[in-house]
């Protein structure tokens, strides 16, 4: 039986015995330290000279990282080292030797190298303890899911229209005809909400972003949720409980990771609802007093949402958008038809928005109305329209890209950090 490295630093167990790859060693004198991965996590180990035989500690010395060993050993408390402990070595087996030099040896490989050699970076602490967190976040969404009475249900990638407009669509060859790979679960939440009710999906949406920005992905993890009954308010509600419930629990399980990543997870025990909110009206006022070169009407982009949240040290919402600025989906606000009643949630400190949502339109009429407006062909979306007249009830959803979350939550500064093997305009491999 083989105890592992997570559970080791909780225990009082004195004899311990790990298997692991080595990701990092040097010698000194007569001691040799190998740093030790197990896939639970990371401690240093140290073998001494009298330990073993003579030429079985000069072939250690040559071996390379990435080699895997099977140890022995006694663990200690040891300040000096980054994890608190080490295991001091009885007896050590090589389980498979590395023949040549690890690809990744030095820590200032360009982002390209590394983005190369995804397979081997993927063993770096700094990818090990993102992944971490990114299971775990995945596991809180679920619970909260589940605690509030949601239905997980899945659907296909593949269909034949767009959600999201046509700018970003991926179309694909299909026996001969046109089909597109889905930007969002939306349509059939919308169809599912009238058999199992409230309900969520986490799976792939898929973008054909020709940007090269620090927050695009061609192929990204989407959260998206829908509710039956529900209007904006109720959408907002859900909304800021499912992200303070997220950031307070994974600063409660996770705070040391967090901290090795550079968040404060106190900052994220902070986070409750209710959040800020502002509507686009404001917005656009706000900027124009940042001196922020916009028009009411215009989109507020990456740039325009990075200068937002200089107002805001907590994720905040951002209402009503323009309707000429929104997909043709989203319900009119009555009070001003010229709006939509849809709201982003922008997380702050540049990071900008991790949540698109709105009401939608529950009204037959008013839907083939919007598609007309937005020189649509209703028969594209004739299943879709349809559901509005059997059954159709005032309701909502929201889509949460998860990578973008992920970014904030772990500080990170590029979105390619947040997924293991990211996909970009110019890459699909490894
Ligand atoms: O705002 P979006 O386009 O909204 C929708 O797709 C709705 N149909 C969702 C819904 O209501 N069910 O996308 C939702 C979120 C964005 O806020 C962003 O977090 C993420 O998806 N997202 C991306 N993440 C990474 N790379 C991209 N190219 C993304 N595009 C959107």
């Amino acid at each position: 039986m083989f105890d592992s490295i997570s559970e080791l630093l909780n225990q009082n167990k004195r004899k311990v015995k790990i298997r692991g790859w080595i990701s990092k060693k040097r010698s000194s004198g007569g001691i040799q330290f190998f740093e030790i991965r197990d896939g639970t996590g990371f401690i240093q180990t140290t073998l001494k000279k009298d330990k073993v035989d003579e030429n079985f500690f000069k072939e250690l010395d040559l071996m390379n990282i990435e080699s895997v060993v099977e140890i022995e050993g006694e663990l200690k408390e040891e300040k000096r080292s980054k994890y608190g402990f080490e295991i001091i070595i009885d007896k050590l087996k090589v389980l498979h030797k590395a023949d040549v030099d690890f690809p990744i040896q030095k820590s200032d490989h360009g982002p390209e190298y590394l983005m190369d050699n995804r397979h081997f970076y993927l063993r770096d602490r700094k990818m090990f303890l993102i992944t971490k967190i990114r299971a775990k976040i995945l596991q809180l969404i679920r619970k909260y899911f589940d605690n509030e009475g949601f239905t997980e249900v899945h659907v296909p990638s593949i269909v034949n229209n767009a959600v999201e407009g046509g700018s970003n669509l991926f179309k694909i060859d299909y026996f001969g005809n046109s089909a597109y790979l889905t930007q969002s679960w939306q349509f059939y939440g919308e169809a599912y909400i009238n058999s199992v009710g409230k309900c969520f999906t986490l799976a792939p949406s898929f973008r054909a972003e020709n940007s090269r920005t620090r927050r695009h992905l061609t192929e990204y993890w989407h959260l998206e949720a829908e509710m039956p009954f529900c209007n904006l308010e109720c959408l907002i509600k859900n909304e800021e409980d499912l992200i303070s419930f997220v950031c307070n629990e994974i600063a409660n399980d996770m705070p040391n990771e967090l901290k090795e990543l550079g968040r404060d997870p106190e900052y994220l025990k902070k986070i409750k609802a209710p959040l800020p909110r502002i509507n686009y009206n404001e917005a656009i006022k706000i900027l124009k007093n940042d001196g922020v070169k916009i028009d009411y009407g215009e989109d507020i982009g990456a740039d325009e949402e990075k200068i937002l949240t200089k107002h805001y040290n907590i994720p905040f919402f951002l209402t009503h958008f323009p309707k000429t600025i929104k997909p043709f989906y989203h319900k009119e606000d009555m009070k001003n038809p010229k709006l939509t009643l849809s709201v982003d949630m922008l997380a702050p400190e540049g990071y900008g928005e991790i949540i698109g949502s709105g009401q939608r339109i529950d009204d037959y009429d008013e839907m083939l109305r919007r598609l007309k407006e937005e020189k649509l062909n209703p028969k594209d979306y004739q299943w879709y329209i349809d559901m509005r007249k059997w059954g159709n009830v005032p309701h909502a959803g929201f889509g949460l890209g998860i990578e973008r979350i992920i970014m904030w939550i772990c500080k990170l500064e590029h979105i390619r950090e947040s997924i293991a093997f990211p996909r970009f305009v110019n890459r699909t491999t490894p």
